[in-house]
């Protein structure tokens, strides 16, 4: 059989690898609560948006409905084992944010939705519009803020993301990022900035 012959596989949410993270939402009342999506994305960038996708049954759909806030929380590897924990119990049966040791923040940008401390990166986030997709409700929110671990920062205060140990989802199993093989435009880069960004040309 040739390399590349293909087989039909069927139709279904196969779009991979993704992202994991932790979803904070709060309710009027201040409770908290955490929930994993893999359903989330970036949808633009002038001004940043960001969709995520629930289920109507989730209890963090209710949340989200109640304040129209959310913080998308980044997962990393120390995070990986609550982050499947809160994607298979509800907080409608046990608060889940103290069961896993985690604890949480809240910031300016939002007035409602708390943010997860253990988490390196946390995306402050204000709806912007609900569509009902069918299973899911995709939520569109802009961006107003961002915190991350100070540690992430380099002297020039810039951004040094790949020391988080970021984790993504692949066709239901979890993921520690691991080697760098290119960056943005390096299709097009001169030997000297390969060396000097990959080590290797
Ligand atoms: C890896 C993973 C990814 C998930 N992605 C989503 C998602 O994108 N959207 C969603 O509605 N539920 C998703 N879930 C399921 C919810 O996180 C899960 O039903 C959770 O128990 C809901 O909690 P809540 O009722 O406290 O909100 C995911 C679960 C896991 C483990």
């Amino acid at each position: 059989m040739a390399k590349h012959d293909k087989t039909d596989i069927g139709i279904s949410t196969l779009l991979n690898p993704v992202p994991v993270v932790m979803i904070s939402a709060s309710n009027l009342k201040g409770e908290n609560n955490v929930c994993t999506v893999a359903w989330a994305g970036t949808v633009n960038s002038e001004p940043p948006i960001v969709s995520i996708s629930l289920r109507k049954s989730r209890l963090t759909h209710d949340y989200v409905e109640e304040t129209g806030e959310f913080v998308i929380n980044l997962v990393n590897k120390s995070l990986a084992k609550p982050c499947d924990y809160v994607g298979v119990k509800s907080g409608r049966d046990e608060d889940k944010i103290s069961k896993c040791g985690l604890s949480v923040y809240r910031s300016d940008y939002l007035e409602h939705a708390v943010a997860i401390k253990e988490s390196p990166v946390n995306i402050f986030c204000k709806v912007i519009s609900r569509q009902e997709l069918g299973s899911h409700d995709m939520y569109l929110a802009e961006i107003k803020g961002i915190k991350a671990d100070s540690y992430l920062l380099d002297e020039n205060g810039r951004l040094c993301l790949d020391n988080a140990r970021l984790v993504a989802y692949n066709h239901g199993e979890y993921y520690l990022l691991g080697e760098k093989i290119g960056f943005f435009g390096y299709s097009l880069a001169s030997e000297e900035i390969l060396k000097k960004r990959l080590g290797k040309t």
